[in-house]
């Protein structure tokens, strides 16, 4: 028998995906309750109970995805760096799957409706401004739009540094009460631009030395 070794980077990469796709998965599975019978999956209000779950996790997995550089650099784990890509097309599947459902079940289908709630909702214009920044950056992921816009790339990029802010206001103009998971969140974010701006102070420092 041929015993396939996997190599250290596919196991992470693998267990990462795992992880980052057991949300989905769950979700698969209380849409099969739903049908089996109605509201036993997706709470009282179906419609509801999957924006919510879908929304929840894409604020997690935006913040995962986040996360990746600061906790390669604080453990020191190297081959984190190849799963940054895939981490944050993880977040914009579900970010995806979060606006498509609101349009799908909230708006259903009118493109006036989604245009109106963008004018009127702040909670709204924050969130498809949040999504539109993310999918500048996963149809600009690959090696190919790398290369063909160098420095411009890196730039392009910093524009996370707007999407989670965004996305954090989307959460906190809809919330009427309960903030605690968004204090979390906020918590979190602080955490890691602190870590990048240390980063930053330490490498200029060591420049001007
Ligand atoms: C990065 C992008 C986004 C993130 C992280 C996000 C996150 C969330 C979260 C966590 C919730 C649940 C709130 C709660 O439990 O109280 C939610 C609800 C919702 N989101 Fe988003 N969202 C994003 C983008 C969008 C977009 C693009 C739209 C639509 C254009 C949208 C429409 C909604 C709606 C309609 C709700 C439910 C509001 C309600 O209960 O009345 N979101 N979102």
């Amino acid at each position: 028998m041929v015993m396939v070794k996997r190599r250290p980077n596919s196991t992470l990469k693998f267990t990462l995906a795992v992880f980052a796709g057991a949300p989905f998965a769950w979700l698969v599975y209380l849409i099969s309750l739903e049908i089996a019978q109605p509201t036993s999956g997706l709470g009282p209000d179906p419609a509801e109970g999957l924006l919510h779950y879908l929304g929840e996790w894409s604020m997690i997995m935006l913040l995962v995805a986040f996360s990746v550089t600061p906790v390669r650099r604080i453990f020191k784990q190297p081959l984190l760096a190849r799963s940054r890509r895939m981490m944050g097309l993880f977040a914009f599947a579900y970010v995806f799957l979060h606006l498509l459902a609101y349009i799908v079940l909230y708006v259903e289908l009118s493109m006036q409706q989604l245009l109106e709630d963008f004018v009127e909702r702040t909670y709204i214009t924050a969130g498809i401004a949040a999504f539109f920044g993310l999918l500048a950056m996963a149809i600009t992921s690959t090696k190919g739009w790398r290369r063909r816009l160098g420095q411009n790339w890196l730039r392009l990029h910093k524009v996370i540094y707007l999407v989670v802010p965004l996305a954090l206001l989307h959460l906190i103009w809809l919330r009427k009460d309960g903030f605690a998971d968004i204090t979390l969140y906020i918590l979190w974010f602080v955490i890691l631009l602190g870590e990048r701006a240390y980063q930053v102070r330490k490498s200029r420092q060591a420049a001007t030395v």
